[in-house]
Order: C-alpha cells, then structure tokens, then sequence
C-alpha cells in the first residue's frame, strides 16, 4: 500500500541540496505560510510526516514547538535531519526524535500514541499517486490518511500538479521576481487553468490526485514551486482545525 520510495532517498537529498537557491521562494513562502497557521492554541507537539532531511521546513516554525517527531521510510532522514535542525532545535529547547518508519500506513496507531499532538503532511501525500497505477486505491489510501485525523489539528502541502514549464518566467525569477502564489481551491471554472498559465506550464502536467484532500471550509494556499529549471510543481497548503 505505502511501501515504494519514489520520491525519497539519496536521489532527493542530491536534489534538494544543489537546488537550495532555486527552492528558496518557495521555502520563504512556505514559512510565511506556515507561520500564519500555528496559534498559541496548536498542540505543542509536532509529527511530521514525509520529514526527509528537512530541506524545505522553515526553522523558525519548527523552534515554536516544544516536542517535534519526525517520519520517513528514508533510512537516512533522520541523520540528515539531525544535522540540518538538531542543534538549533536543541538551542530552543525542542526535544527532537527521529524515526524511520512508514507512517502512512501506521498513521492510527501514531495518533494514539500521541494523542495531544498536530500532525503535518511534509510534501508526501502528493508522492502516493506514484505507489500504484490504480488511481481510486491511490485516492482512497490518501483519504483514509485524511479521516484518521479526524478531530486533529493537522496541515499538509502537497504536489497538486507537477510538468513542464517555458524557460520564460524562470529567467524573470533570475531577476529577482517572487514566485507566483494564490489562494483557493481553484477547481472551479478555469481558475486552474489560469494558475497553470501564470507559471507558463506546457502540456501535459501531472494530477497528484490530491483535489480531494481539504474540505471546502479549508482555506487553501497555492505556491510554485521551480523543482528543476523546466519543471516545476503546484504545491497546494491547508491547515485545518478541529
Ligand atoms: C518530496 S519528499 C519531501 C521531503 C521533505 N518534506 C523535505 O522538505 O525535504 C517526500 C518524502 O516522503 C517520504 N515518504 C514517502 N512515503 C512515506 C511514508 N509512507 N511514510 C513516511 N515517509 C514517506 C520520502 O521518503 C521522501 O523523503
């Protein structure tokens, strides 16, 4: 069910590490994001889920928890975390554990043993759409994650879309402009179809089947996201509330 690691491991960590510069509006977006969700009412304790090494979570939203666990069936996150956020953590007195783990598909026995805790979906449910061809068992794994929170404060940002762009509006970006963000669900009318053209994508892209992952009541967050110079992600954010 959630066992393959397409879109972990040593492959991605070369990735993210050469493409710090490229990925940074995006990561300043994200922390802006993030920053705007968490209150002085979100649980003090943190599971993040799909943590890989960290290379796209802002520090100063991870410094606001005071106990942070993080998931990968990467046997090498947790080190590599570690090393990206151990001592600034440590510095804010932020217990950090790391485990390798699929925790998808451990996800209710998770939640009761922490049950005071917030979970977030680090850019890893979008990644389920490459475990099976069949697209409802895809759909349906990702929303039995969904249900299990029921009750839960809980986030995620995922891939919605992913494919290839015009070289255009990277060079532009050279320049200095920021990434191109909007906010909603924009599955109605052509508002996707507008998203998609603002960051010049070229047929055809990819759906990451994760339309259905927020309610409607959820305000949804929309981010670009330059992976490589001509191909480039649609990454949807939400916090939802109990
Ligand atoms: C696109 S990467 C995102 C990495 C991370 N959020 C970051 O900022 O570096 C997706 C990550 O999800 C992990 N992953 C995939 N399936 C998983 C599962 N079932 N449980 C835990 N982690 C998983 C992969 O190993 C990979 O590290």
């Amino acid at each position: 069910m959630f066992n393959s690691n397409l879109t972990g491991g040593p492959a991605w960590h070369w990735q993210a590490w050469r493409s710090e510069k490229a990925w940074a509006p995006t990561v300043d977006a994200l922390e802006t994001w993030l920053l705007a969700q968490t209150t002085p009412e979100t649980p003090r304790t943190l599971l993040l889920i799909g943590a890989s090494a960290g290379w796209m979570m802002p520090h100063l939203w991870l410094q606001q928890f005071k106990e942070i666990h993080t998931f990968d069936i990467d046997p090498l996150a947790g080190y590599l975390f570690k090393w990206r956020h151990g001592k600034k953590l440590q510095a804010h007195g932020v217990r950090l554990a790391c485990h390798t783990q699929n925790a998808l598909a451990n996800l209710p026995a998770l939640l009761k043993i922490h049950p005071q805790a917030c979970v977030f979906f680090d850019n890893v449910l979008g990644q389920l759409r490459f475990n099976s061809t069949d697209i409802k068992l895809v759909e349906k794994n990702m929303m039995q994650c969904v249900q299990a929170l029921k009750g839960r404060e809980w986030g995620s940002v995922h891939d919605r879309m992913s494919g290839p762009v015009s070289g255009e509006l990277a060079l532009s970006l050279a320049k200095g402009a920021a990434l191109p963000e909007t906010s909603g669900h924009l599955d109605k009318g052509g508002d996707a179809q507008k998203w998609l053209t603002s960051i010049q994508a070229q047929s055809p892209w990819l759906d990451h089947l994760t339309g259905k992952v927020f309610e409607r009541e959820v305000a949804v967050h929309n981010m670009a996201w330059a992976f490589k110079p001509n191909y480039w992600h649609w990454l949807q954010a939400g916090w939802v509330k109990p």
